[in-house]
């Protein structure tokens, strides 16, 4: 089985490529991908760089060129249900794009033109993912994750995602990975740490937690790898 796993930041695959340690190194689209061979299945380990385009590009790239068969999304994320606390882990049940506005023609906030306004994320890795993490004493939210091309750090905005899509958390490539596999018939999960609480603290926060954020995120995808 070839598994492709997605960090947006270099923070959010350096774990995993100082855990596997053994990898090639491909160039393609622009990008750098990693290679590891782990027995019968494969690792395609990738830093997506920031943002819905680039995350889409990258999943894409992993699918039809790389044949990835599952995703696995690694990183952080801003918490936005008051119970999270900084590294605690949500995995999405599913995701929104919470800077879709094409409102004037009727539709919701997140809605695209013969799309929907939810992506669900895949059931059976979900499951996997829960049970891994119950197996190893980690405790794992299950919300929804909701993304755009713009760092949340305001009450205001926070408060504005969490009432239209009640979002649990927030980032910037989950739900364009999540429209990429959902087209292209190819399971996602998607893991994330909490870094900040996306709001008005929220760059202090995430400057401060990013790095150790990311390495529990990356922990439970290594643990999840090793059962797949
Ligand atoms: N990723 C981590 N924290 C975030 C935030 N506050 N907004 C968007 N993406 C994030």
């Amino acid at each position: 089985m070839i598994i492709g796993v997605i960090g947006a930041m270099r923070e959010e695959i350096t774990p995993l490529l100082e855990h596997y340690k053994d990898y090639e190194t491909l160039a393609f689209g622009g990008n750098t991908f990693y290679k590891v061979a782990l027995g019968s299945k494969t690792l395609i380990i990738a830093c997506s760089r920031i943002g819905k385009v680039h995350s889409a590009l990258t999943a894409s790239t992993m699918i039809l060129h790389f044949g990835c068969e599952r995703i696995i999304f690694n990183g952080v994320a801003g918490g936005i249900n008051p119970s999270y606390k900084i590294g605690d882990l949500v995995l999405a049940s599913k995701l929104c794009q919470h800077d879709v506005d094409i409102t004037i023609f009727g539709h919701p906030f997140g809605y695209f033109s013969e799309g929907k306004v939810f992506t669900e994320s895949d059931s059976v890795l979900n499951g996997l993912a829960k049970a891994v993490a119950k197996e190893n004493g980690i405790n794992l939210y299950e919300g929804i994750v909701a993304t755009g091309d713009q760092f949340i750090g305001s009450k205001e905005r926070k408060e504005w995602i969490k009432k239209e899509f009640n979002a649990d958390a927030i980032e910037m490539e989950g739900a364009s990975v999540a429209v990429v596999c959902d087209n292209l018939n190819t399971p996602l999960c998607v893991i994330r740490a909490i870094s900040d609480n996306a709001g008005d603290e929220a760059l202090v926060s995430y400057e401060e937690f990013l790095e150790s954020s990311a390495r529990v995120s990356a922990s439970l995808v290594i643990k999840m790898i090793e059962k797949l």
